[in-house]
């Protein structure tokens, strides 16, 4: 195949955006990169390798022709257009939830499962970001040591929840420190000097659905359809960078110098771990970076043989859209640079 078209769908958003500068490092070749919204974008610009690129209006038939789609809108569009586009030849990457857990939709991490890209039908799904970045450091493990049960709390960033809320945060930082009480709009509180434990609407079974997804996502992914997980997922005042401390239980224990030297030799992981010398994974440090970092590594101490640890990563990038361009990297055998 000669050069890909390739259809940035939801260019103009929190994930949207940062597909420009990872297919700018991407060795996928691309002949053309078309940058698609909504209605209320058309007229604006955005870089790439040097060139303003236009953003269109999203329709069907305008994307007609793309070899791939990243599709990076709601998951009720999501739901909408990723069939139409796949019907019209188009391969879809969808960061959305719509389809996760179709069974003819693979949910692919390439560090995790990248054998399931195969058996797409046009649509391959990326995960959540909490379990993106999750499973990229369990797989390892697991593979050394059959994993059995996962606690994991997160703290999740303001831009998980897309490009409003994360200017929601800022813009409220400066009213509130300004003595003013703002109404939240896109988060379900004010975030600024706050943090609070909902992610997602909640089920009857008192889990949010971001925290049901983290159990099921992680599940498909792996492969492990009884793993036991539980998680309590956490909006923190953040903008980029989702953290989670994670608890883990193995078929046999597990020691903590086992699991760092897997983890220092695993594929898109990046130890750091010196706590004494102020050395762990922080958001801050995390935003604007591919890998997976992970620190904190130690023995749990309420259960013998079981391994507590640190995990943060850029919720945009492997939570999102490196992981799609990954996916399409897979594809079309052109790996990363
Ligand atoms: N943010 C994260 O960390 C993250 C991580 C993993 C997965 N995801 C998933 O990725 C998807 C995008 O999330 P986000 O955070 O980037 O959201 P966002 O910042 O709110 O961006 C939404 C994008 O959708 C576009 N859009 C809205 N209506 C449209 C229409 N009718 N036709 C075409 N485009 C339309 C918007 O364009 P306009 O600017 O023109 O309105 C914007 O580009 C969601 O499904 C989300 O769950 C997000």
């Amino acid at each position: 195949m000669s050069g890909l078209k390739i259809g940035v769908v939801g260019a103009t958003g929190m994930v949207g955006r940062e597909y420009l500068s990872i297919l700018e490092q991407s060795r996928l070749e691309i002949d053309r990169l078309r940058l698609f919204a909504s209605q209320r974008s058309v007229g604006r610009q955005l870089p790439f390798h040097g060139d303003q690129l236009p953003v269109e209006e999203f329709t069907v038939e305008a994307a007609r022709g793309l070899d791939v789609a990243f599709l990076s809108v709601s998951t009720e569009l999501a739901r909408e257009y990723a069939p139409k586009l796949a019907a019209a030849g188009t391969l879809v990457i969808d960061d959305s939830s719509a389809f996760r857990l179709a069974d003819d939709v693979p949910l692919v991490v390439p560090e995790v499962n990248p054998e399931d890209v195969r058996h797409h039908r046009g649509i391959i799904a990326g995960p959540n970001c909490s379990t993106a970045q999750m499973v990229v450091v369990l797989a390892p493990l697991h593979r050394a040591n059959g994993l059995r049960r996962v606690v994991v709390d997160t703290y999740q960033a303001a831009s998980g929840a897309g490009k409003a809320a994360m200017d929601e945060l800022i813009e409220h930082t400066r009213e509130t420190l300004a003595g003013h009480s703002p109404e939240p709009r896109a988060h379900p509180h004010s975030l600024a000097f706050n943090l609070f434990p909902a992610v997602d609407s909640f089920r009857d079974d008192g889990y949010s659905n971001e925290e049901w997804k983290m159990l099921a996502e992680t599940r498909k992914i792996m492969h492990l359809s009884d793993l036991c997980l539980s998680a309590t997922c956490v909006r923190v005042p953040v903008p980029i960078g989702h953290s989670e401390a994670v608890h883990l239980e193995f078929d046999q224990p597990m020691d903590p110098r086992d699991a760092r030297r897997l983890l220092e030799a695993a594929p898109g992981v990046v130890v750091v771990d010196d706590p004494r010398n102020g050395l762990y994974p922080q958001p801050a440090l995390a935003a604007g970076r591919d890998p997976v970092y992970v620190g904190r590594i130690r023995a749990d101490s309420s259960r013998p043989g079981g391994i507590a640890l640190w995990i943060v990563a850029d919720n945009v990038r492997k939570g999102a859209a490196l992981n799609a361009v990954q996916i399409a990297e897979l594809v079309f055998g052109t790996g990363r640079r």
